[in-house]
């Protein structure tokens, strides 16, 4: 089943006195499968946040459809499954952690005893607890966002939609943070979540989507993703063989020799087998052979920040009509 299904999802600002057009989101269709970790990436502007602003149903689309739950946004019965924490959670300045979570608590539907253990242990699992007395004011930016986070948790969710949750948190936060979205997983919880710093992502997530300027321009399973691009290969060997080059032209291999030494780029395992298996019975020296796949953030660059690499994005930017 999916918890999240978007279609034709558009959302247009009207921008000054001569109301122009800011399309932030431009027609966008994804699926959240139940019991997946969801990374929503982009870079700035992408219109991650105004999606995220439709899911739950704080603005309107302007065209198109997203339902969570099966239901349409924004109703009561899909807001008391879903946990969210925004971008720039807002989080009283004069309550304690402890007040916030409560109070978030308390608007999810939770009562008494319930309350009280809830939002006890979303501070634990946040690690604010041994600060949930202090004024919030007094918390650093860390502080302030794992207590949104924690409030998120409040209600024990079915669904995680986050915008930006690692942001502000130093890399031990980071990583805490990634435990606990894979802790969601495994108590067989979904979670939602926008970031642009890719290292995010990478080992957590089971589906990724790339937005670029309100499109996807990337989207599928994350290891697909990755196992998608071929393998780079470099060969180093020592001297020059004028056989060994006549071969790499053959096969249209790039081929050059630096300071005595032959260097080849291929793609591919299979010809990197064929061609080592050549240099060893030309008996020539071979001196290294370096592999590396595609990673997501060269994905990532190729498709989202370099203009025009995609043919799905589009070429200006959004807001000219
Ligand atoms: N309330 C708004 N009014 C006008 N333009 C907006 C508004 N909110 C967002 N935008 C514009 O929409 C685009 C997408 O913004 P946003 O969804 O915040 O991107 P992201 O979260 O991916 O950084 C940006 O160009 C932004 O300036
Ligand atoms: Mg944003």
């Amino acid at each position: 089943m999916d918890i999240i299904n978007v279609s034709g999802l558009e959302k247009e600002f009207r921008l000054g006195l001569r109301r122009r057009r800011v399309r932030a989101v431009a027609g966008i269709d994804f699926r959240v499968p139940e019991r997946s970790i969801f990374g929503f990436l982009g870079p700035n502007g992408a219109g991650k946040t105004t999606t995220i602003k439709m899911l739950t149903g704080l603005i309107r689309p302007t065209r198109g459809e997203a339902r969570v739950f099966g239901q349409p946004v924004p109703t009561v019965a899909s807001r008391a499954r879903l946990g969210f924490l925004p971008e720039n959670p807002y989080v009283f300045p004069y309550l304690t952690p402890l007040e916030f979570v409560e109070m978030s608590g308390k608007l999810a539907g939770l009562r008494g005893s319930a309350l009280r253990d809830r939002a006890r242990r979303s501070l634990e699992q946040t690690g604010v607890w041994y600060a949930a007395d202090r004024p919030v004011r007094r918390l650093s930016k860390g502080m302030l966002q794992r207590t949104g986070l924690a409030a998120a948790l409040v209600s024990d969710p079915e669904l995680l939609i986050l915008d930006e949750p690692m942001s502000g948190l130093d890399p031990v936060g980071r990583k805490e943070v990634k435990d606990l979205i894979l802790d969601q997983k495994r108590q067989g919880r979904t979670v939602f979540f926008s970031t642009h710093i890719l290292g995010d992502v990478e080992s957590l997530c089971d589906e990724v989507t790339i937005m670029r300027l309100g499109k996807i321009v990337v989207r599928g399973r994350l290891d697909e993703l990755l196992r998608r691009d071929k393998e780079l290969v470099s060969v180093t060997v020592r001297g020059e063989s004028s056989e060994l080059e006549r071969y790499c032209r053959e096969r249209g291999l790039t081929f050059s020799v630096v300071a005595g030494r032959s260097h080849i780029e291929l793609e591919g395992a299979t010809l990197r087998k064929e061609l080592i298996e050549r240099i060893v019975s030309l008996g020539l020296e071979l001196e290294e052979v370096v592999s590396h796949h595609q990673t997501l953030e060269e994905i990532f660059v190729r498709e989202a920040i370099v203009p025009g690499a995609t043919k799905a994005a589009p070429q200006s930017p959004p807001g000219n009509p």
